[in-house]
Protein backbone atom coordinates (compact mmCIF):
# COMPACT_ATOMS: atom_id res chain seq x y z
CA UNK A 1 0.00 0.00 0.00
CA UNK A 2 1.38 3.40 -1.17
CA UNK A 3 1.11 6.12 2.01
CA UNK A 4 3.07 9.27 1.66
CA UNK A 5 2.82 10.22 5.05
CA UNK A 6 2.25 14.29 6.27
CA UNK A 7 4.74 15.23 9.00
CA UNK A 8 3.55 16.73 12.18
CA UNK A 9 4.87 20.19 10.75
CA UNK A 10 2.97 19.79 7.17
CA UNK A 11 -0.50 19.08 9.66
CA UNK A 12 0.48 22.61 12.15
CA UNK A 13 1.82 24.73 10.05
CA UNK A 14 0.80 24.41 6.41
CA UNK A 15 -3.42 24.60 5.09
CA UNK A 16 -3.66 21.24 3.25
CA UNK A 17 -6.87 21.22 1.42
CA UNK A 18 -9.26 18.81 1.34
CA UNK A 19 -13.09 18.07 -0.38
CA UNK A 20 -15.67 17.11 1.38
CA UNK A 21 -19.68 16.78 1.22
CA UNK A 22 -20.95 19.80 3.38
CA UNK A 23 -24.35 21.66 4.61
CA UNK A 24 -24.84 24.78 5.97
CA UNK A 25 -28.89 24.41 7.03
CA UNK A 26 -31.69 21.71 7.31
CA UNK A 27 -33.70 20.42 4.10
CA UNK A 28 -33.50 18.33 1.22
CA UNK A 29 -30.59 16.51 -1.01
CA UNK A 30 -29.73 19.75 -2.80
CA UNK A 31 -28.60 21.47 0.53
CA UNK A 32 -25.54 19.03 0.46
CA UNK A 33 -22.52 21.08 -1.43
CA UNK A 34 -19.24 18.85 -2.55
CA UNK A 35 -16.03 21.62 -1.27
CA UNK A 36 -12.99 22.20 -0.95
CA UNK A 37 -11.86 23.07 2.51
CA UNK A 38 -9.35 23.01 5.21
CA UNK A 39 -8.31 19.71 6.34
CA UNK A 40 -8.88 18.65 10.15
CA UNK A 41 -5.88 18.92 12.61
CA UNK A 42 -5.65 16.05 14.58
CA UNK A 43 -5.47 16.85 18.54
CA UNK A 44 -2.60 15.22 20.65
CA UNK A 45 -4.27 12.13 21.32
CA UNK A 46 -6.09 11.70 17.56
CA UNK A 47 -4.52 10.41 14.53
CA UNK A 48 -5.42 12.16 10.72
CA UNK A 49 -6.73 9.10 8.46
CA UNK A 50 -6.87 9.38 4.94
CA UNK A 51 -10.58 8.00 4.37
CA UNK A 52 -10.57 5.44 1.58
CA UNK A 53 -14.76 4.78 1.67
CA UNK A 54 -17.19 6.30 3.85
CA UNK A 55 -21.02 5.11 4.42
CA UNK A 56 -23.70 6.74 3.92
CA UNK A 57 -27.25 6.07 6.20
CA UNK A 58 -30.72 6.52 6.47
CA UNK A 59 -29.90 8.53 9.80
CA UNK A 60 -27.43 10.96 7.54
CA UNK A 61 -30.46 11.81 5.56
CA UNK A 62 -33.39 12.04 8.48
CA UNK A 63 -30.48 14.69 10.02
CA UNK A 64 -29.65 16.71 7.10
CA UNK A 65 -33.93 16.46 6.96
CA UNK A 66 -34.00 18.52 10.09
CA UNK A 67 -36.03 15.73 11.32
CA UNK A 68 -33.94 14.98 14.34
CA UNK A 69 -32.63 18.33 15.43
CA UNK A 70 -33.67 17.58 19.10
CA UNK A 71 -32.07 14.17 19.24
CA UNK A 72 -28.91 15.50 17.43
CA UNK A 73 -28.41 19.14 17.20
CA UNK A 74 -25.82 20.22 14.66
CA UNK A 75 -23.49 23.25 14.30
CA UNK A 76 -22.61 24.39 10.96
CA UNK A 77 -21.43 23.97 8.60
CA UNK A 78 -21.43 20.17 8.93
CA UNK A 79 -19.94 17.12 7.57
CA UNK A 80 -22.49 14.10 7.43
CA UNK A 81 -21.29 10.55 7.31
CA UNK A 82 -22.14 8.25 10.57
CA UNK A 83 -18.39 4.95 9.37
CA UNK A 84 -15.97 5.03 7.00
CA UNK A 85 -12.53 3.01 6.70
CA UNK A 86 -9.00 4.49 5.90
CA UNK A 87 -5.53 5.16 6.48
CA UNK A 88 -3.41 7.01 9.16
CA UNK A 89 -1.52 9.19 7.50
CA UNK A 90 -0.27 11.86 10.40
CA UNK A 91 -0.95 11.91 14.46
CA UNK A 92 -0.91 14.10 16.93
CA UNK A 93 1.94 15.13 19.13
CA UNK A 94 1.12 12.16 21.95
CA UNK A 95 -0.57 9.70 19.84
CA UNK A 96 1.09 6.28 20.54
CA UNK A 97 -2.12 3.87 19.54
CA UNK A 98 -1.34 4.18 15.94
CA UNK A 99 1.52 4.06 13.01
CA UNK A 100 1.09 6.02 10.13
CA UNK A 101 0.26 3.68 7.16
CA UNK A 102 -2.51 1.62 9.63
CA UNK A 103 -5.72 0.80 8.16
CA UNK A 104 -8.66 1.62 10.56
CA UNK A 105 -12.17 1.54 10.47
CA UNK A 106 -13.74 4.18 12.23
CA UNK A 107 -16.82 5.31 13.34
CA UNK A 108 -18.20 9.33 13.73
CA UNK A 109 -21.10 10.67 15.70
CA UNK A 110 -23.94 12.22 13.40
CA UNK A 111 -22.85 15.46 15.32
CA UNK A 112 -19.35 15.72 14.61
CA UNK A 113 -17.23 16.47 11.30
CA UNK A 114 -18.03 12.94 9.68
CA UNK A 115 -16.66 10.68 7.14
CA UNK A 116 -18.08 11.83 4.00
CA UNK A 117 -14.46 13.87 3.76
CA UNK A 118 -10.89 12.90 2.54
CA UNK A 119 -9.45 13.15 5.59
CA UNK A 120 -10.76 12.53 9.16
CA UNK A 121 -9.48 13.14 13.03
CA UNK A 122 -10.12 10.35 15.54
CA UNK A 123 -9.42 9.43 18.95
CA UNK A 124 -8.63 5.59 19.84
CA UNK A 125 -11.45 4.87 21.10
CA UNK A 126 -13.59 5.08 17.89
CA UNK A 127 -11.59 3.17 15.82
CA UNK A 128 -10.85 -0.65 15.17
CA UNK A 129 -8.09 -2.07 13.05
CA UNK A 130 -9.23 -2.54 9.35
CA UNK A 131 -10.18 -6.75 9.04
CA UNK A 132 -7.18 -7.64 6.74
CA UNK A 133 -10.00 -10.49 4.89
CA UNK A 134 -12.28 -7.52 3.07
CA UNK A 135 -11.43 -4.50 1.04
CA UNK A 136 -12.31 -0.96 2.46
CA UNK A 137 -15.62 -0.60 0.83
CA UNK A 138 -16.73 -3.84 3.02
CA UNK A 139 -14.83 -2.07 5.56
CA UNK A 140 -16.74 1.14 5.73
CA UNK A 141 -19.86 -0.78 5.94
CA UNK A 142 -18.97 -2.79 8.52
CA UNK A 143 -19.70 -0.99 11.91
CA UNK A 144 -22.46 1.11 12.32
CA UNK A 145 -24.68 -1.57 10.49
CA UNK A 146 -22.84 -4.59 12.40
CA UNK A 147 -23.19 -2.68 15.81
CA UNK A 148 -26.63 -1.75 15.46
CA UNK A 149 -27.54 -5.31 14.62
CA UNK A 150 -25.06 -7.03 18.06
CA UNK A 151 -26.39 -3.88 20.11
CA UNK A 152 -29.94 -5.38 18.95
CA UNK A 153 -29.97 -8.83 19.15
CA UNK A 154 -27.32 -9.62 22.01
CA UNK A 155 -26.89 -6.21 23.84
CA UNK A 156 -30.73 -5.59 24.10
CA UNK A 157 -32.67 -8.79 23.10
CA UNK A 158 -30.30 -11.37 25.20
CA UNK A 159 -30.49 -13.94 22.52
CA UNK A 160 -29.52 -17.30 23.38
CA UNK A 161 -29.01 -19.97 21.04
CA UNK A 162 -31.56 -22.24 19.55
CA UNK A 163 -34.22 -19.32 19.72
CA UNK A 164 -37.09 -18.68 17.20
CA UNK A 165 -36.27 -14.80 15.73
CA UNK A 166 -37.95 -12.90 13.19
CA UNK A 167 -36.05 -9.91 11.63
CA UNK A 168 -37.26 -7.44 9.84
CA UNK A 169 -35.82 -5.67 6.29
CA UNK A 170 -33.12 -8.58 6.45
CA UNK A 171 -32.59 -7.24 2.64
CA UNK A 172 -31.10 -4.26 4.84
CA UNK A 173 -27.30 -2.95 6.57
CA UNK A 174 -28.49 -3.58 9.81
CA UNK A 175 -30.47 -6.58 8.94
CA UNK A 176 -28.53 -8.15 6.73
CA UNK A 177 -26.03 -8.33 9.45
CA UNK A 178 -28.49 -9.39 11.81
CA UNK A 179 -29.29 -12.41 9.82
CA UNK A 180 -25.52 -13.25 9.69
CA UNK A 181 -25.05 -13.34 13.40
CA UNK A 182 -28.44 -14.74 14.45
CA UNK A 183 -27.61 -18.19 12.04
CA UNK A 184 -24.21 -17.82 13.82
CA UNK A 185 -25.56 -18.38 17.59
CA UNK A 186 -27.62 -20.88 16.06
CA UNK A 187 -31.14 -19.36 15.84
CA UNK A 188 -34.10 -20.38 13.65
CA UNK A 189 -34.07 -16.59 11.52
CA UNK A 190 -36.88 -15.90 9.42
CA UNK A 191 -36.50 -12.38 7.81
CA UNK A 192 -38.73 -9.72 5.44
CA UNK A 193 -38.04 -8.02 2.44
CA UNK A 194 -39.26 -7.47 -0.77
CA UNK A 195 -39.67 -11.05 -3.10
CA UNK A 196 -36.98 -10.32 -4.89
CA UNK A 197 -34.66 -10.39 -2.55
CA UNK A 198 -35.65 -13.94 -0.95
CA UNK A 199 -32.87 -15.62 -2.65
CA UNK A 200 -30.33 -12.65 -1.22
CA UNK A 201 -31.44 -13.02 2.47
CA UNK A 202 -30.92 -17.22 2.23
CA UNK A 203 -27.99 -16.45 1.24
CA UNK A 204 -26.97 -14.33 3.81
CA UNK A 205 -28.61 -17.64 6.55
CA UNK A 206 -32.11 -16.74 6.65
CA UNK A 207 -34.37 -19.94 7.64
CA UNK A 208 -37.89 -19.16 6.71
CA UNK A 209 -38.14 -15.59 4.31
CA UNK A 210 -41.48 -13.82 4.20
CA UNK A 211 -42.03 -11.08 0.66
CA UNK A 212 -43.75 -8.50 2.58
CA UNK A 213 -44.60 -7.42 -1.53
CA UNK A 214 -46.67 -11.16 -1.35
CA UNK A 215 -47.41 -11.85 2.32
CA UNK A 216 -48.10 -10.47 5.55
CA UNK A 217 -45.97 -11.77 8.00
CA UNK A 218 -48.51 -11.75 10.66
CA UNK A 219 -50.11 -14.75 8.71
CA UNK A 220 -46.88 -17.01 8.03
CA UNK A 221 -44.29 -16.26 11.29
CA UNK A 222 -45.88 -17.00 15.10
CA UNK A 223 -44.56 -17.86 17.99
CA UNK A 224 -41.18 -16.29 17.71
CA UNK A 225 -39.30 -15.80 20.92
CA UNK A 226 -37.35 -12.57 19.13
CA UNK A 227 -38.32 -9.80 17.10
CA UNK A 228 -35.68 -7.41 15.84
CA UNK A 229 -38.03 -4.51 14.35
CA UNK A 230 -36.31 -1.85 11.96
CA UNK A 231 -39.38 -0.75 10.35
CA UNK A 232 -41.97 0.54 12.98
CA UNK A 233 -45.27 1.85 11.97
CA UNK A 234 -48.04 -1.15 11.17
CA UNK A 235 -44.81 -3.69 11.06
CA UNK A 236 -44.46 -2.95 14.92
CA UNK A 237 -48.07 -3.78 16.18
CA UNK A 238 -48.24 -7.00 13.94
CA UNK A 239 -44.65 -7.72 15.48
CA UNK A 240 -46.45 -7.99 18.77
CA UNK A 241 -48.89 -10.76 17.71
CA UNK A 242 -46.17 -13.39 16.36
CA UNK A 243 -44.48 -12.86 19.69
CA UNK A 244 -44.90 -16.08 22.42
CA UNK A 245 -46.33 -14.39 25.45
CA UNK A 246 -43.14 -12.92 27.49
CA UNK A 247 -41.18 -12.63 23.67
CA UNK A 248 -38.62 -9.63 23.56
CA UNK A 249 -39.63 -6.90 20.48
CA UNK A 250 -36.57 -5.11 20.13
CA UNK A 251 -36.95 -1.70 17.83
CA UNK A 252 -34.71 1.01 16.59
CA UNK A 253 -36.72 4.16 15.53
CA UNK A 254 -38.12 4.13 12.40
CA UNK A 255 -41.40 5.03 11.43
CA UNK A 256 -43.60 6.01 14.66
CA UNK A 257 -45.45 3.39 16.49
CA UNK A 258 -48.17 3.25 19.36
CA UNK A 259 -46.16 0.85 21.71
CA UNK A 260 -49.36 -2.11 23.02
CA UNK A 261 -46.80 -3.98 24.25
CA UNK A 262 -48.60 -4.64 27.54
CA UNK A 263 -51.90 -5.27 25.37
CA UNK A 264 -49.75 -8.27 23.78
CA UNK A 265 -48.25 -9.26 27.08
CA UNK A 266 -44.66 -8.90 25.49
CA UNK A 267 -41.20 -7.04 26.47
CA UNK A 268 -40.45 -4.03 24.66
CA UNK A 269 -36.87 -2.94 24.51
CA UNK A 270 -35.34 -0.42 22.27
CA UNK A 271 -31.88 -0.95 21.23
CA UNK A 272 -30.01 2.14 22.30
CA UNK A 273 -27.29 2.76 19.55
CA UNK A 274 -23.76 3.64 21.09
CA UNK A 275 -20.48 3.43 20.36
CA UNK A 276 -18.45 1.74 22.57
CA UNK A 277 -15.31 0.63 21.81
CA UNK A 278 -15.72 -2.71 23.35
CA UNK A 279 -18.69 -3.62 20.67
CA UNK A 280 -16.77 -2.33 17.66
CA UNK A 281 -14.41 -4.79 18.52
CA UNK A 282 -16.63 -8.16 18.63
CA UNK A 283 -18.13 -6.71 15.29
CA UNK A 284 -14.46 -6.72 14.35
CA UNK A 285 -13.84 -9.76 15.22
CA UNK A 286 -16.51 -11.65 13.83
CA UNK A 287 -15.85 -9.82 10.42
CA UNK A 288 -12.42 -10.96 10.77
CA UNK A 289 -13.48 -14.54 12.00
CA UNK A 290 -15.08 -14.69 8.20
CA UNK A 291 -18.35 -15.02 10.07
CA UNK A 292 -20.03 -11.72 9.25
CA UNK A 293 -19.64 -9.82 5.71
CA UNK A 294 -20.46 -6.25 5.74
CA UNK A 295 -22.34 -6.12 2.38
CA UNK A 296 -22.35 -3.28 0.07
CA UNK A 297 -24.76 -1.83 -2.37
CA UNK A 298 -24.08 0.90 -4.49
CA UNK A 299 -20.26 2.06 -5.01
CA UNK A 300 -20.18 6.00 -5.82
CA UNK A 301 -18.12 8.65 -5.80
CA UNK A 302 -17.38 10.93 -3.04
CA UNK A 303 -19.46 13.99 -5.28
CA UNK A 304 -22.38 12.02 -5.95
CA UNK A 305 -23.49 12.11 -2.05
CA UNK A 306 -26.75 13.78 -2.97
CA UNK A 307 -27.46 10.60 -4.99
CA UNK A 308 -26.98 8.84 -2.24
CA UNK A 309 -29.17 10.38 -0.34
CA UNK A 310 -31.72 10.41 -2.52
CA UNK A 311 -31.57 6.45 -2.91
CA UNK A 312 -31.70 6.37 0.60
CA UNK A 313 -34.61 8.72 0.82
CA UNK A 314 -36.53 7.13 -1.70
CA UNK A 315 -36.43 3.91 -0.14
CA UNK A 316 -34.16 2.30 -3.13
CA UNK A 317 -31.58 0.99 -1.24
CA UNK A 318 -31.54 -2.50 -0.67
CA UNK A 319 -28.65 -4.96 0.00
CA UNK A 320 -26.19 -3.55 2.12
CA UNK A 321 -24.84 0.01 2.38
CA UNK A 322 -24.12 2.68 0.09
CA UNK A 323 -20.45 3.50 0.25
CA UNK A 324 -18.60 6.35 -1.53
CA UNK A 325 -15.45 5.92 -2.95
CA UNK A 326 -12.26 8.06 -2.45
CA UNK A 327 -9.54 6.34 -3.81
CA UNK A 328 -6.25 7.29 -2.35
CA UNK A 329 -5.87 11.23 -2.51
CA UNK A 330 -2.38 11.78 -0.62
N1 LIG B 1 -30.70 4.74 16.71
C1 LIG B 1 -31.64 4.15 15.99
O1 LIG B 1 -32.75 3.97 16.46
C2 LIG B 1 -31.32 3.68 14.59
C3 LIG B 1 -29.99 3.37 14.26
C4 LIG B 1 -29.74 2.87 12.99
C5 LIG B 1 -30.77 2.72 12.05
N2 LIG B 1 -32.02 3.05 12.41
C6 LIG B 1 -33.12 2.88 11.42
O2 LIG B 1 -33.22 1.50 11.08
C7 LIG B 1 -33.75 1.39 9.76
C8 LIG B 1 -32.91 0.40 8.95
O3 LIG B 1 -31.62 0.93 8.72
P1 LIG B 1 -30.66 0.31 7.60
O4 LIG B 1 -29.40 1.06 7.67
O5 LIG B 1 -30.63 -1.16 7.70
O6 LIG B 1 -31.47 0.73 6.27
P2 LIG B 1 -31.33 0.24 4.77
O7 LIG B 1 -30.03 -0.45 4.55
O8 LIG B 1 -31.64 1.39 3.89
O9 LIG B 1 -32.50 -0.87 4.65
C9 LIG B 1 -33.55 -0.72 3.81
C10 LIG B 1 -34.27 -2.06 3.71
O10 LIG B 1 -35.56 -1.98 4.29
C11 LIG B 1 -36.33 -2.97 3.67
N3 LIG B 1 -37.76 -2.72 3.81
C12 LIG B 1 -38.46 -1.63 3.45
N4 LIG B 1 -39.77 -1.78 3.77
C13 LIG B 1 -39.87 -3.01 4.35
C14 LIG B 1 -40.94 -3.74 4.90
N5 LIG B 1 -42.19 -3.24 4.94
N6 LIG B 1 -40.70 -4.96 5.43
C15 LIG B 1 -39.45 -5.47 5.41
N7 LIG B 1 -38.39 -4.83 4.89
C16 LIG B 1 -38.59 -3.60 4.37
C17 LIG B 1 -35.91 -2.95 2.22
O11 LIG B 1 -36.06 -4.25 1.71
P3 LIG B 1 -36.26 -4.53 0.15
O12 LIG B 1 -35.05 -3.95 -0.50
O13 LIG B 1 -36.30 -6.02 0.04
O14 LIG B 1 -37.53 -3.83 -0.26
C18 LIG B 1 -34.45 -2.49 2.29
O15 LIG B 1 -33.56 -3.53 1.99
C19 LIG B 1 -33.78 2.81 9.18
O16 LIG B 1 -35.09 3.34 9.27
C20 LIG B 1 -32.84 3.57 10.10
O17 LIG B 1 -33.10 4.96 10.13
C21 LIG B 1 -32.33 3.53 13.65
Amino acid sequence: MLVRPFSRADTNDIVIRMKAIQYSRYGGPDVLQYVDKETPKPSPDEALISVRCASVIPGDWKVRSGALQEMFPLSFPTIPGRDGAGVVVAKGASCEWAEIGDALCFVTEHTEPGSNAEFVTRPRDMTVPKPANIDFAEAAAMLHAGVCAWIGLLETADLKSGENVLIHAGAGAIGGMAVQIARHLGCHVTTTCSSRNADYVRGLGADNVVAYDQTDFAQDSQEQDIVFDLIGGDAHEKSCRVLRKGGRLVWLIAKPFEDVSAKYGIDSRQALIHDRRDTLEKVAALVSDGILIPQVSHRLPLSEAVEAHRLLERGHNSRGRIILDLGEQN
